[in-house]
């Protein structure tokens, strides 16, 4: 059975390549534990979209695990704590109630920042 969670969330932004970037950080409430990652990070664009505020901006694209385009760096590790798997097969069971949760880009000089974690 799904439980919520709460957490905060330190996420990327950045305008471009020549931008020197910064965390923005949202408290996130009674996230159901089913969710993925990037339904989570869908939520999270519902309520910067309704207040009128910039989309936060990443990579994806099949949601199944299968193109490697939700490439993030979640808590310093490249796709977050469940090892084998992609962003989009991680779901936010793999979390815990108060935990911080950083979400930041694939850092490499061959694959500069576009736009916040769109590299
Ligand atoms: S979006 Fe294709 S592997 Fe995650």
């Amino acid at each position: 059975m799904a439980k919520n969670i709460s957490f905060t969330l330190k996420y990327w932004k950045q305008n471009g390549p020549k931008d020197e970037g910064r965390f923005d950080t949202r408290e996130m409430k009674n996230i159901p534990d089913d969710t993925s990652f990037l339904e989570m990070l869908d939520i999270l664009n519902e309520e910067l979209i309704s207040e009128g505020s910039e989309p936060f901006v990443f990579d994806h694209d099949c949601r199944e695990g299968i193109c490697g385009m939700c490439s993030l760096y979640i808590n310093g590790h490249p796709h977050g704590p469940a090892t084998g798997a992609t962003t989009c097969q991680l779901y936010m069971r793999r979390f815990n109630d108060g935990d911080v949760i950083t979400v930041e880009p694939w850092r490499s000089a061959a694959y500069p920042v576009i736009k916040d974690c769109m590299v």
